[in-house]
């Protein structure tokens, strides 16, 4: 049975990763995976009191917490952001742990990834990437939809995601852009569905809020060709009172909208099918992030290298790099609604 050691207590680790876990633990599907003894977590600059029904352990440093743990039936989640990633894998890697999950985007950019696989390789690494939106049902089903040929030839992915914001960009620095926030999620989906792209266009926008500019943090656009001639079009949208995450598919002889959860609070997705001027629309349980976990924790019980997702996981990485630069380098300053053509370059998006 494995034992667990999450790393970095913010949204991810304390949020989503620790009561998912302490669920699946608790669950019948976890029987025989997940070790009964507490979970243990680290954060320097969180120290949360140990609970009383001794599920976690709350340590002062790595190093206690090895003390604690063998490696070799613990997995470790890395859920610190993107610009503290390197230097504790290979903290983690030092102390002698080999099973490591890391959150969504790998890195920041492409000089990151070299030396996350630098770090991976010197150690032998069995790392994996937590991009669960792949592990979804609607993805399921929208990737069995698009190999059955049942719609005919795929032609177009679209995908939006708003949500607010505010408050977390305000207080945290650790992402570069409103591209390494939600866009991940939806390029795995397009990569998945459609196979390798390049970026064509791309743009984003600051967010304003309360007299205070964060730079990049307002939106993202992202278009991509895919090599067999699909075009997606990303949109995210960071400074949004309403949340979504849409993603619809036009294929030669209809269309498929889904909708992705977009909260904790409801684990449920939607997808409607438009096909011979008829719709169908089913609504089923998605918790992408427990299949993502039973599915990791499986193939490290049974001592599998997940490499898998950390190709497409890298792919991303560079595909947001380009698009970055493309931004940089004076491609369209402000992000749009899609669709629409983008507001005067330099604008940003105002909230007060
Ligand atoms: N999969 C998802 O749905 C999802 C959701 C939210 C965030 N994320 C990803 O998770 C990562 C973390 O984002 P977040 O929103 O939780 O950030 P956050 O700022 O809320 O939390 C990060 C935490 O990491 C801690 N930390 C920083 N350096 C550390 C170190 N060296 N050792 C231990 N802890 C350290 C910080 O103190 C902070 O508490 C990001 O890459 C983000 O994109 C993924």
């Amino acid at each position: 049975m494995l034992r667990t050691l999450i790393i970095g207590l913010g949204q991810a680790g304390w949020t989503l990763h620790l009561p998912v876990l302490t669920r699946l633990r608790d669950s019948a599907y976890g029987e025989g995976l997940f070790s009964a003894e507490p979970i243990v977590v680290y954060d320097p600059d969180r120290l949360p009191a140990g609970r009383r029904d001794g599920t976690i352990a709350p340590k002062r440093s790595l190093k206690e917490a090895r003390e604690v743990l063998d490696p070799a039936r613990t997995v470790v989640h890395v859920c610190t952001p993107p610009s503290a990633r390197i230097e504790v894998l290979r903290q983690v890697a030092e102390l002698g742990f080999r099973k490591v999950l890391v959150e969504k985007p790998l890195s920041a950019d492409r000089a990151g990834i070299a030396r996350i696989l630098e770090v991976r390789d010197a150690w032998d690494l069995n790392l994996s990437v937590v991009s669960h939106w792949l592990d979804s049902t609607l993805t399921r089903r929208l990737t069995k939809l698009v190999y059955s040929g049942r719609l005919g030839e795929l032609r177009s992915i679209e995908a939006t995601q708003r949500k607010p914001r505010f408050s977390r960009s305000l207080d945290t620095n650790g992402h570069p852009s409103a591209f390494d926030v939600e866009v991940p999620h939806s390029l795995a989906v397009a990569l998945r569905l459609a196979g390798e792209a390049t970026v064509v266009d791309a743009s984003w926008s600051d967010m304003e809020v309360n007299g205070h500019l964060i730079p990049r943090m307002g939106a993202a656009r992202l278009v991509l060709r895919h090599d067999h001639g699909v075009r997606t079009e990303i949109f995210s949208e960071l400074t949004s009172l309403l949340r979504e995450r849409r993603i619809t598919l036009e294929f030669e002889r209809g269309r498929v909208t889904g909708y992705y959860p977009v909260s904790r609070d409801d684990d449920h997705a939607l997808m409607t099918v438009e096909t011979d001027g008829r719709e169908e629309t089913e609504i089923f349980r998605d918790d992408s992030l427990a299949s993502f976990l039973m599915r990791t924790y499986r193939g490290y019980a049974a001592g599998h290298r997940i490499t898998s997702d950390l190709e497409l996981n890298v792919e991303i990485v560079s595909l947001l790099s380009d698009a970055k630069h493309l931004c940089e380098a004076g491609g369209r300053e402000t992000a749009g609604v899609p669709g629409t053509a983008p507001s005067s370059p330099g604008t940003v998006k105002h909230v007060r």
